[in-house]
């Protein structure tokens, strides 16, 4: 298929056999606005009684401007991620002091708690734009009609899905305003998740190419995310002479070429902790401090502890020995490591 040929069976089918849902029967930002927020995360079925409370409640952005927090959380209250509500006032009383709703993705993007989805969503529905707000029905929707494997956790997916979508957009407003609501109620009633789509349901079978493969209920590809490796370390601040002691790390793999604190695996106590300065050919002479400090990279997690000690000796010779540390470049993951050294550097 080309997806050139999606809007009008789409469209079609959406006007005969759409759900009768509050939020697709006004052009009001602020309703549109509410109904997005709350089934952010959360099943429509879930949403409906608190999307009529709280409208009731709040009929008007201002009024959700100037509620009592109390009322808010009140109204909120089992619906979850309860930040969300507290976005929503937010971005109410900035609405309210700015005297109108932005009418323009861009615009509405600037609003706490809006996404790229959400913008585009009351971009479309409430001001006639022409913005593809991309959900993970629409992926689906989309990855199995036109049978594509890519991985829709990467972030460059939903990009490219949604230039894609952006394509096909229809251009007459009425279109405009229900396109992106048809994708995604073919998402959720058709084009179904966890188990087989209901293909015979579908008013754009003949083009889909995932069901011709018979590939659509394995779509879309969703890589699992990575565990992060963890990571036990122990850091030291060896001090001699008003100095401490910083190495070279190796001039390949993680933080490469880039100076630290000398360190070794695990999570040692004070007597292994001496072991090791030792093994060093430094005496441990006074322990100052232990902290700990943890570091997250992409895919590995450092746990760090971290003594600070007074020593003896001529250490190893890729030490090197310096009063201040404004010379050195120490990566920010030994961030907290580095200011105990400054610390005890200035004393
Ligand atoms: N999920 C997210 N937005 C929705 C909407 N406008 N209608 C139905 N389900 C949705």
């Amino acid at each position: 298929m080309t997806l050139s040929q999606l809007p009008p069976p789409l469209l079609r089918w959406y006007r005969a056999s759409a759900r009768d849902l509050p939020w697709r029967r006004t052009r009001d930002p602020y309703r549109i606005w509410v109904s997005e927020i709350m089934l952010q995360q959360t099943r429509v079925a879930a949403v409906l009684g608190y999307y009529a409370r709280f409208l009731e409640a709040f009929p008007t952005v201002e009024a959700l401007a100037s509620a009592p927090e109390d009322q808010l959380m009140k109204l909120w209250e089992g619906l979850g991620y309860y930040s969300r509500a507290r976005n929503l006032q937010r971005a109410a009383r900035l609405v309210t002091d700015r005297g109108g709703f932005p009418d323009t993705y861009q615009g509405l993007l600037e609003l706490p708690g809006v996404g790229d989805y959400t913008a585009a969503a009351v971009a479309s529905a409430a001001f006639a734009r022409r913005e593809a707000a991309v959900d993970g029905n629409v992926l689906r929707v989309v990855t199995r009609l036109t049978d594509d494997h890519s991985d829709i956790a990467a972030p460059q997916t939903k990009k490219n899905f949604r230039a894609l979508v952006q394509e096909i957009f229809p251009e007459a407003e009425p279109d405009v305003r229900v396109f992106n609501q048809a994708l995604m109620e073919l998402g959720a009633t058709v084009c179904v998740p966890n188990g087989p789509p209901k293909c015979l349901l579908c008013p754009v079978r003949e083009w889909c190419l995932g069901r011709a493969q018979g590939t659509a209920e394995g779509l879309p590809v969703k890589a699992p995310k990575k565990t992060r490796r963890v990571e036990e370390k122990t850091v030291f601040l060896l001090l001699r002479d008003s100095r401490v002691a910083l190495r070279k790390r190796p001039a390949s793999g993680l933080l490469a070429g880039l100076w630290e604190f000398p360190n070794v695996e695990g999570a040692l106590d004070e007597s292994a902790a001496a072991g090791a300065v030792r093994s060093w050919g430094l005496e441990p002479r006074a322990w100052r401090n232990r902290l700990t400090a943890k570091h997250i990279f992409t895919h590995v997690e450092w746990r760090m502890t971290c003594y600070t000690l007074e020593t003896a000796g001529q250490g190893p010779p890729d030490f090197t020995w310096v009063n201040s540390l404004e010379r050195h470049a120490v990566p920010s993951a030994f961030a907290r490591c580095r200011e105990e050294a400054e610390r005890a550097l200035r004393e």
